[in-house]
């Protein structure tokens, strides 16, 4: 008999764990919904239910586009990010620090980035003092990349000169020129780096884009010499995906688009287009 009370005891107990469990992951999961605002709000900073602009998912698991990055050019054609000014805001009662500002129309938000672990990493704060410089990584899938640039090295339009015709014999050649990089990420551990990727879009495209008003604002505000960027990180399940970096998006119909090699999503960066999701806030203290 009482050899017998202590499993049924303790799967009770489990099976309370289970529910218990389930139903946080349910709450989760429904998402990026109001439970997730609700639970998570208290704990942290901003966040919370945010429009943006990104480039579009057409294709697989992912639940919506990844988001754009304004760009700058320097003088000397550095190309930068842009990261507006940071100012103390009212939220709920609360003083917080918010970075946003006006980009063709669209209230751009460093919230946009929030999402996969990036809303925990020191250089997403608002305040935060970093090098908006764009630059070029360390495992980049372009050849282009490892023969003619160093890893470390601010990105520079010179090094894009041939955006109208680059190939690479995955999909059609002449779209555009991609490199990839890191944003505000200078001297920080490579686990905290905020990765990006810029499209130098070629002429051609770029004209068919200006065709659409929203596409218009942001190309004319945020792209200068039709350099676009965005937050290279995936919004499914936060890999990093590419344009034309691997041959295997051809089997997917991927080859002309950004193609993420985890789930097969795939974003098309030629169509901008605006979406909302709940943005998780940053940890306090930071
Ligand atoms: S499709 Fe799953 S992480 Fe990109």
């Amino acid at each position: 008999m009482d050899s017998d009370k202590y499993p049924g005891t303790t799967s009770r107990r489990r099976f309370v764990k289970g529910v218990l469990g389930a139903s946080v992951l349910a709450g989760v999961g429904t998402a990026g919904g109001a439970a997730v605002t609700t639970a998570t709000n208290p704990a942290g900073l901003g966040g919370g239910n945010i429009e943006f602009l990104g480039i579009e998912l057409v294709e697989g698991p992912a639940p919506r586009g990844m988001p754009l990055i304004p760009v700058e050019i320097g003088d000397d054609g550095t190309i930068s990010g842009l990261w507006p000014e940071a100012e103390q805001r009212d939220v709920g009662g609360r003083s917080v620090a918010v970075a946003q500002t006006d980009v063709g129309g669209t209230t751009y938000s460093t919230e946009w980035f929030q999402y996969c672990g990036i809303q925990d990493i020191p250089a997403i704060d608002p305040e935060a003092d970093q090098d908006n410089t764009f630059r070029y990584d360390e495992s980049s899938p372009y050849d282009w990349q490892s023969e003619d640039v160093t890893a470390g090295d601010p990105m520079n339009v010179a090094d894009f000169e041939d955006y109208n015709s680059w190939g690479n014999g995955i999909g059609q050649a002449g779209l555009g020129k991609p490199a990839t990089g890191t944003w505000r990420s200078d001297g920080v551990d490579s686990e905290e780096t905020l990765p990006v990727q810029v499209l130098r879009i070629a002429d051609s495209e770029a004209d068919r884009m200006r065709q659409d008003p929203t596409m218009a604002a942001w190309l004319d505000a945020a792209a200068p010499e039709n350099v676009l960027a965005w937050l290279s990180k995936c919004t499914h399940f936060c890999c990093v995906p590419g344009f034309k970096s691997t041959p295997q998006s051809t089997q997917f119909n991927a080859e002309n688009d950004v193609y993420c090699p985890c789930h097969q999503s795939v974003y098309d960066p030629f169509s901008l287009v605006s979406e909302s999701f709940v943005a998780l806030p940053r940890p306090e203290g930071e």
